[in-house]
Formats: C-alpha cells, sequence, structure tokens
C-alpha cells in the first residue's frame, strides 16, 4: 500500500505530526518521566498501561501489547487504512503529497472515503443555502426560532433545511454531474428498484449534519415541522458513517468535556443542541441507536479514568430501561456512569426551556449511579410492604449477578439489605441460585476441564485458584470438613487469606457440629451467616461471598478429585526444588546448589511445623468431641 505514497514524503509527514497531539485527541495522557500515560483506548483497563513515547514517537500497550507509530494508531483508533492516516496527516500539517504515480482505479478506491466527505460538505452547504438564503427556508427558520435555537447554535451545527420537493437534491448533483456511484453511496437519495428513478431521501424537512472528531460530515439527520411521520429520519450507514461509533455533537463537545471531565448523553438532536443553546458543551446524543462499547470507549478516552458520564432520560422507565441494558458496558470500561432522570413529560430541550442550565446542572449533581439508581427505582415501585421487598429483590437479582467486582457486589448487597431490611445471607443465596444457572454449565466445564480446575477470572496462579475452590467447596459442601481436616489441606495454602478463612471456617463447622448435637437445628445459611459475621475486613468478606455466590454442584468424588489436584500441585512443588538441586549438582553451581538446599531447609522446616499444628488440630478436635 506505501508504494502509493512516496516513502520520502511519509517519513516527512511522520517527523511534521506529533504523536502526543495526535493520541491526546482521544486518550487523555499525563506526562510520566520520558513518557507519557494513559488508558489504553484498545482495551478495558483500570490503571494506565498505555505509554506514548515523544522522543521516538511511538505508543506501546503494556496491557494489550498494541503499538507503533503515529500512523498505527491512527489506523487502529478510527479503523483508517495506511494511506487514509497519512493523508489525514498530511493534511493536518499542510504537506502535499504527489499523487501522478497512481493508477485511475487506486486512486478511486482510495479517494472514495475523502470523495463521500466532500460530497456530504457540499450536501450540507446546499441544505444551509436553503435554510438560511432562501424564501423556502422561511417557515423551517421559524421553527427553529420557535424552538429557541438562535443563530449561533444554527450556525455552529450547521443546521440545514431540506425543500419539500421531490428531486432538489438530485438536480444539484446532475448539475453539478457528480459521479452516480458515489451519490447511491452517499445515501443522500433514494433509488426505486428495477428502475432508474431517484429521489431525495430528505424532504421538508429540518437537516441536522452529524460529524466526526476531525470536522468532517459523515452523515444527516432530518426532522419534520409537524406530528407526520416519521419525526426522525437518520441517513442510512456508509463508508464513513457508522452508527455504533459515532455521537451527536462529539466534536463541539469533546473540549469542554475533557476539561469538565463530564459528559451529558441525551437522547436526541435537539437535547443536545438546548444543552449547547445554555452553554452546557459537553453533551452528546446516541443516534438512533442505544449505547454501544464502541461509544462507551471513545466516551473514556475524552473524560479519563476520573471522569463522569451522566446519561440523561426524560421517564423513570426509559432510565431503568437504558440503565440495565448499560451497566455491563460501563463496568467493563470503569467508567462511572450515572442516571439523571427529568420530571415527567420533560426531555432536556424542554426542562432547560422551562427551568434554565442551574437547575439542570443541580439536578445532574444529584444524579445516581446505575445500581443505585435501580435500587432506588425498585424501592419506589414496590414500597416496603413484605411483598414489595419480594418484589424488589426479584427485580434486582439480575443486576446483582451481573456485577463483576466482587467487592463492589458484596457491597450493594449489603446496602440493599440494610435499606429494605431483610437478611443478608437471603440475598447472597438468591444471587447464587441466580449466577448457578447461568453459569453453571460453564463453570463445571471449567472445574472438571481435562486441564483440571480453572477460574478464570480470580487472580494468582494456579495454586491460588485452586486454593479458592477448596474454600467454595468447604462453604457449599459441608460435609467435606472431616476430609479436609484429614488430609491437613488447608495448612498447605499457599495464600495467607484464604489460609484464615479455611481455618476459621472449619472451626465454625465443628463448633456447629457440637450445637447439633447439643439439639439446635442449623440450616446452611445459618452456618454462611455465621461465617460471614465473623469477617469485619471487607476484601476478605467479599472474597467469602463472590466464593458462595460461584459456586458449582459440590458432591463427594468432585470433592476428592479437587483435593487429589490440589495434593499434585503441592507435591509438583517439592518435586521442582529437587529437580532443580540435581540439576546444580550435574553442573557443578556450587552457588546455585547452596541457595536451593536453603530453600529446602525452610521448606523442611515449615513441614514439620504444619504436621505439628495438624496433630495440635486433631488433639483439638478430638478433646472437643
Ligand atoms: P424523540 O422523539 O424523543 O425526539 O426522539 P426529540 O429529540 O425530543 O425531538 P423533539 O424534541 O420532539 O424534536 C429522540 C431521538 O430518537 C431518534 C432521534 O435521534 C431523536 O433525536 N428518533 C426518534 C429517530 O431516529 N426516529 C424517530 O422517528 C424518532
Ligand atoms: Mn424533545
Amino acid at each position: 500500500m506505501a508504494n502509493f505514497i512516496p516513502e520520502e514524503t511519509i517519513r516527512t509527514i511522520e517527523n511534521a505530526a506529533d504523536i502526543i497531539e495526535i493520541v491526546s485527541e482521544s486518550v487523555v495522557l499525563k506526562k510520566a518521566g520520558k513518557n507519557y500515560v494513559g488508558l489504553c483506548p484498545f482495551h478495558s483497563e483500570k490503571t494506565p498501561s498505555f505509554t506514548v513515547n515523544p522522543d521516538k514517537q511511538i505508543f506501546h500497550c503494556f496491557g494489550c501489547g498494541v503499538g507503533g507509530n503515529i500512523f498505527n494508531f491512527l489506523m487502529k483508533q478510527d479503523g483508517m487504512s495506511f494511506p487514509d492516516a497519512v493523508r489525514m496527516l498530511a493534511r493536518r500539517c499542510g504537506i502535499e503529497i504527489p499523487t501522478p504515480q497512481m493508477a485511475p482505479a487506486q486512486k478511486r478506491r482510495i479517494s472514495e472515503k475523502e470523495n463521500l466527505y466532500a460530497l456530504n460538505r457540499r450536501i450540507m452547504e446546499f441544505y444551509q443555502h436553503m435554510l438560511m438564503k432562501s424564501t423556502k427556508g422561511d417557515k423551517a427558520r421559524k421553527y427553529l426560532n420557535r424552538r429557541g435555537m438562535t443563530d449561533r447554535i444554527i450556525e455552529s451545527f450547521k443546521l440545514g433545511y431540506a425543500p419539500g420537493s421531490w428531486d432538489s437534491l438530485v438536480k444539484v448533483f446532475s448539475k453539478n454531474k457528480m459521479p452516480q456511484t458515489l451519490i447511491q453511496k452517499s445515501g443522500m437519495i433514494v433509488t426505486k428498484e428495477n428502475s432508474n428513478r431517484t429521489w431525495d431521501r430528505f424532504r421538508d424537512r429540518i437537516i441536522f449534519p452529524i460529524f466526526n472528531s476531525s470536522m468532517q460530515i459523515i452523515g444527516f439527520g432530518g426532522r419534520v415541522m409537524d406530528d407526520s411521520l416519521p419525526k426522525y429520519l437518520n441517513s442510512p450507514e456508509t463508508p464513513v458513517y457508522n452508527k455504533s461509533r459515532s455521537l451527536y455533537g462529539l466534536h463541539a463537545a469533546r473540549r469542554p468535556a475533557r476539561v469538565d471531565k463530564k459528559i451529558y448523553i441525551a437522547e436526541g438532536y435537539f437535547d443536545v443542541l438546548a444543552l449547547h443553546q445554555h452553554r452546557i458543551a459537553n453533551a452528546v446524543a446516541t443516534l438512533g441507536t442505544s449505547m454501544t462499547a464502541e461509544h462507551v470507549r471513545i466516551l473514556k478516552g475524552i473524560i479519563g479514568k476520573q471522569g463522569q458520564v451522566i446519561l440523561v432520560y426524560d421517564s423513570d422507565a426509559a432510565g431503568i430501561k437504558a440503565a440495565r441494558r448499560s451497566i455491563e458496558l460501563f463496568k467493563k470500561e470503569y467508567v462511572d456512569a450515572r442516571i439523571m432522570v427529568l420530571p415527567t413529560g420533560h426531555d432536556p430541550d424542554s426542562y432547560l426551556l422551562e427551568f434554565g442550565s442551574e437547575r439542570f446542572v443541580e439536578l445532574a449533581g444529584h444524579a445516581l449511579g446505575i445500581i443505585p439508581f435501580l435500587i432506588d427505582s425498585a424501592v419506589k415501585k414496590h414500597g416496603l410492604s413484605i411483598e414489595g421487598k419480594i418484589r424488589i429483590i426479584a427485580d434486582l437479582l439480575d443486576t446483582l449477578a451481573a456485577i463483576g467486582d466482587d467487592v463492589e457486589r458484596s457491597l450493594y448487597i449489603k446496602d440493599l439489605a440494610e435499606r429494605i431490611g431483610v437478611d443478608e445471607v437471603a440475598i447472597i443465596e438468591k444471587v447464587r441460585k441466580i449466577s448457578k444457572s447461568e453459569k453453571n454449565k460453564l463453570q463445571v466445564l471449567e472445574v472438571h476441564g481435562k486441564n483440571g480446575p480453572v477460574d478464570k477470572k480470580s487472580s494468582g496462579g494456579k495454586g491460588i485458584r485452586l486454593e479458592k475452590q477448596i474454600i467454595a467447596m468447604l462453604l457449599q459442601f459441608p460435609e467435606i470438613v472431616p476430609e479436609i481436616i484429614k488430609r491437613n489441606v488447608i495448612d498447605h495454602f499457599e495464600d495467607k487469606n484464604l489460609r484464615s478463612i479455611g481455618k476459621m471456617i472449619i472451626l465454625k463447622n465443628t463448633a456447629a457440629g457440637e450445637k447439633k448435637i447439643s439439639g439446635s437445628e442449623r440450616n446452611n445459611s445459618g452456618r454462611i451467616a455465621d461465617i460471614l459475621s465473623s469477617i469485619s475486613e471487607p476484601e476478605i468478606r467479599s472474597t467469602v461471598i463472590s466464593l458462595i455466590i460461584e459456586d458449582v454442584d459440590w458432591d463427594q468424588s468432585g470433592c476428592n478429585k479437587l483435593l487429589t489436584q490440589f495434593e499434585n500441585s503441592c507435591k509438583r512443588g517439592d518435586n521442582d526444588l529437587l529437580k532443580e538441586i540435581r540439576a546444580a549438582e550435574n553442573n557443578n553451581d556450587h552457588a546455585l546448589l547452596l541457595q536451593l538446599l536453603k530453600q529446602k531447609q525452610i521448606q523442611a522446616r515449615k513441614k514439620y511445623l504444619v504436621k505439628n499444628t495438624k496433630v495440635n488440630h486433631d488433639k483439638l478436635v478430638k478433646s472437643r468431641i
């Protein structure tokens, strides 16, 4: 591809452009020594591992491994081809690209996008002219003024008017001898199937050009001025218009959103215009589609890690629906999203007209996070009668089960339990059942798969993963406790926290056993409540809750398999050391040998201690029984 543009020109462009400047347009960068770092726009992350080096003019993400030069960045970020990226930068730097050696066909293909942008701009200018300079546009101008749009907004958003006739645009095209195929690709005229008849897609409508961040026009929206339907029309997707990554108003919102670290997302064109009109310029709208992961990524790149997205809805019902749908999207990208619901019957446009921007911003300040919003809505909807509480929990189960972060989930469960006065463990049990029915199949496969127990989510090595599963088993299958004690499993745990959790569960169990003997009946919920109540550390607490929730159906043979696997992995650890010692001996590497022998000694001492505590523990248990 590079042969379209001379290598020399490419180098000139690369030298003239600044990678920091380009990347900064979509990623918030902070200086860190020689480099700049930020959140990677190409994968989800909480802590910045995306690094840009201004000296070498390259970027690299230590999280997902992508990297390259300024062209690679643009190609990946905006989905451009290499020549497109080169051309785009050339334009920005005012460097001319010699084109004579291009074959006509190649030239056409490469410049198709550029031609579409140019065509869209001419269409925009035509409609703008109709609105502002033609008597045909009188009605539309009046309509816009009646809706409170000033000339400043009309000009800066390049609003227009599509006249009522069937062929205004068709005529413009034929007068200018535009290539038919390009016109077809723009989606702005419609051709009847099996005929040559064409007509304008937009007739007698207010026109909203849609811009990308480089101020190129990618598509159009159009609204009627009366009650006819459809109220809005949108141009179809084209090689330059991808709805799932476009947001209306982003070209104007980018800068203020970056400064404020906050962006409003409304539902409609007029809402964005009204917000801008009221000097709330950090506002965009999705274009007749729901939010996508790509939208969220783009927004995160602008507002940064600490930023906030405020979704503005015109009713509780719309808010709840959108909130449910977008939880995962925002959670996955670690974006703080809030839901702002306007009083009944209002959208941002009408609210601002009636109450002004100060009240709007104040209301936004009280916007709740997605999950608190859903909890709040459920409580409001169902009330706190017994039936109400049952419905509230039923409404929220899926939401709670979907929270990926253990700490977060346990905090929200606790919060809900306290708020509606229901036992926390009862909610945990219900969430567990939901997660179980959804994930069980997968989990069983993972747990008993040929690679042995796997838990993708938990961090730490394979050893830790096994330890977590043993704890999960202890929590869910108390029948295994005697076996665990007999095999002295817990003392071999590598992870300190898991070891203490394990010991505690065993202790609770033996205590429970005593009580049982003395006549008091205990079910598993009671046992788990008891275990939870004795953990105060929130991190450990949430680990335990997550292990309760993400359980598998344990039975005796599954348990035994897991225990054997754990024991084998412990032995393997010992064997590895023995092998290394032998190798060091063979190589006469005395320094290494000394070191390894020391290690072995430490291990032996540990084993001795473990054995002794086991004996003590056995004594303890025996003396209790
Ligand atoms: P609304 O009907 O809420 O429009 O649709 P609005 O922005 O408040 O418009 P006004 O105030 O009545 O002029 C919200 C958004 O949904 C899309 C448009 O993007 C619109 O802005 N929409 C709506 C369509 O794509 N087609 C439609 O027929 C209606
Ligand atoms: Mn409206």
